[in-house]
């Protein structure tokens, strides 16, 4: 059983985006620069936005952060986003989901200029990527792919499991799987809370990859010898033996289905870090099509 080490992987990845921004100072010019967008207080969002600031700074971007309040109204936030668009000076942004109800995330999502839209969350971008066109990839499902292709994971002829449907992993990654090159070419099939005898499907899977946000849903009995895991989950769980008071859990109860896998990621250490490596590359490539641009 091999472990694919996101953290490691990540790193790897954060070095070489590194080197690129060393290139970048050393020709006198701009380096790239990321903004987040968070509206609210939700702890895990904030945890989130604020491992990505780091994580550019880490590699030497420029990033802000833009607090707004839990009650901002839709029209002010499409305001900032207008504001982001027309900023030269930001050559991508995200705005962290969920949103509070108040606002109406798909017209958020396509206020936000596809050419700056770093999440991969635009139609447009949506549309390029399920049309095989060179586009922005979401970041969890772009990590995915990359750790796959970088441990050299066959995908060709296999049948990938995803489970869950999200906008946000489960539907991109269907797609992806499914693509005409590698890592792709799977046989997929697509599950999520409504299908029946789940486990009938994920025993006949090569590849399983779960979306689902519940904590040790899948068992060992559900899968077949050498599977390969990628386990997407990441709930809050309460924990007292812990400082902060919860620990963060996947999907996969690692401890019996790692018995069993050929690859498995870990929680944590496994796709999370991942997501935000290749936020930075998606970063990286604005900062390029920017400068195309101009
Ligand atoms: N919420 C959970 N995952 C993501 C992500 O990848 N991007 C954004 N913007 N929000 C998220």
């Amino acid at each position: 059983m091999t472990i694919l080490d996101g953290k490691k992987i990540s790193n790897q990845i954060k070095d070489e985006i590194a080197e690129e921004v060393k290139k970048i100072i050393d020709d006198g010019e701009k380096v790239p620069h990321l903004a987040a967008v968070i509206v609210g207080n939700d702890g895990a969002s904030l945890t989130y936005v604020g491992s990505k600031v780091r994580a550019c700074e880490r590699v030497g971007f420029e990033s802000t952060m833009v607090r707004m309040s839990n009650t901002t109204s839709e029209v002010e936030l499409l305001d900032k986003i207008e504001e982001l668009n027309e900023d030269d000076n930001i050559d991508g942004f995200i705005v962290q989901l969920p949103l509070p109800p108040q606002i109406n995330t798909q017209k958020v999502l396509l206020a936000v200029d596809p050419d700056k839209d770093v999440d991969g969350f635009h139609p447009m971008n949506f549309g390029k990527m399920a049309l095989d066109m060179s586009t922005f990839i979401p970041a969890t499902p772009f990590g995915i792919l990359e750790l796959i292709e970088r441990y050299g994971v066959e995908t060709q002829g296999k049948h990938t499991v995803v489970i869950g449907r999200s906008h946000i992993v489960g539907r991109p990654m269907s797609i992806l799987m499914g693509r005409k090159a590698f890592p792709g070419n799977s046989t997929v099939t697509v599950t999520h809370s409504r299908t029946k005898n789940i486990e009938e499907i994920t025993r006949q899977a090569d590849i399983i990859i779960s979306a689902l946000g519940v904590p040790n849903f899948l068992k060992a009995d559900m899968v077949k010898d050498d599977v390969v895991i990628i386990d997407v989950g990441i709930t809050r769980v309460p924990d007292e033996t812990r400082e902060r008071g919860y620990r963060i859990t996947g999907d996969v109860d690692f401890e019996n289905v790692s018995k069993k896998a050929s690859f498995i990621t870990p929680v944590p250490g496994g796709v999370g870090p991942m997501t935000i490596a290749m936020l930075l590359k998606n970063t990286l490539l604005a900062r390029e099509r920017h400068l195309r641009q101009a």
